[in-house]
């Protein structure tokens, strides 16, 4: 099967507090499968968040290509991009960022908004909420909730508008091994019903395997590539 995003040889080069100029991406080339888990790995500034911000179009790299089911999405017309990331992508990030004030299904619900669904709202919202197995939580506040189900909550929101990928930038990083697992098992879950692919950054090493590829990263470079399917 096609995957559902390409890159080749992505070179993203940033300045040093120097001003010396160095490879943050040198040359990272990374398929992704459709339906399928792709873990990145590596030690803290590896260049994993600039991978996925070049993936995701948040950032241009300095050379390369990315395409997306065919379609290069490195463009600099930021509003071709910014297109791209409302209707293709969803994110989940490590800070979990649900708007305090507002209970979990308007969380969902609020993202909705910003994405211009088309659709029964109270239905998606439902439904995506339910996935993530926050039925009985949908009117609670975030602060009525542990990490791990707020951070289910971030998920429900990143699928709810129906998004082909998902990157999530360290997930799981201030929940247990045993929380991560249960966000891990979510993510498979949504691979199987919502039809999306997942690539996800982690540090903690109970992970690296429980994606479908795990790609290791150190200073800027792929290092390794398993599959662990
Ligand atoms: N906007 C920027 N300007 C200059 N340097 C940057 C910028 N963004 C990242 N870097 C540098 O690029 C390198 C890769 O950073 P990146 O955030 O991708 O690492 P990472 O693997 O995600 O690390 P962590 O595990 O700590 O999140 C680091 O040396 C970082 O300091
Ligand atoms: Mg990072």
């Amino acid at each position: 099967m096609e995957p559902i995003l390409v890159a080749k040889d992505v070179e993203k080069i940033y300045k040093n507090l120097a001003g010396e100029e160095f490879y943050a991406l040198n040359h990272v080339s990374m398929e992704i499968g459709r339906k399928s888990l792709t873990i990145l790995r590596g030690r803290s500034g590896s260049g994993k968040t600039t991978m996925l911000n070049m993936m995701s179009a948040l950032d241009l790299p300095d050379k390369g290509v990315i395409t997306c089911e065919g379609t290069q999405i490195n463009v600099t017309d930021e509003s071709i991009r910014e297109q791209f990331r409302r209707t293709t992508i969803g994110y989940v990030f490590q800070a979990v960022a649900l708007i305090p004030i507002m209970n979990a299904y308007e969380n969902v619900e609020f993202s909705l908004r910003l994405a211009g669904y088309q659709g029964d709202y109270k239905e998606r919202i439902e439904e995506c909420l339910t996935k993530v197995g926050l039925r009985d939580r949908m009117y609670h506040m975030p602060y009525e909730m542990s990490g791990g189900e707020q951070q289910r909550v971030a998920i429900a929101r990143a699928i709810a508008h129906k998004p082909k990928l998902i990157f999530a930038d360290e997930p799981t990083a201030e929940l247990d091994t045993q929380t991560a697992l249960q966000v891990i098992k979510v993510f498979k879950e949504l691979i199987e019903k919502e039809d999306v692919s997942i690539i996800m950054t982690t540090h903690d090493a109970g992970l690296f395997d429980v994606g479908d590829v795990c790609y290791e990263m150190e200073d800027g470079q792929i290092v390794g590539k398993h599959d662990t399917v």
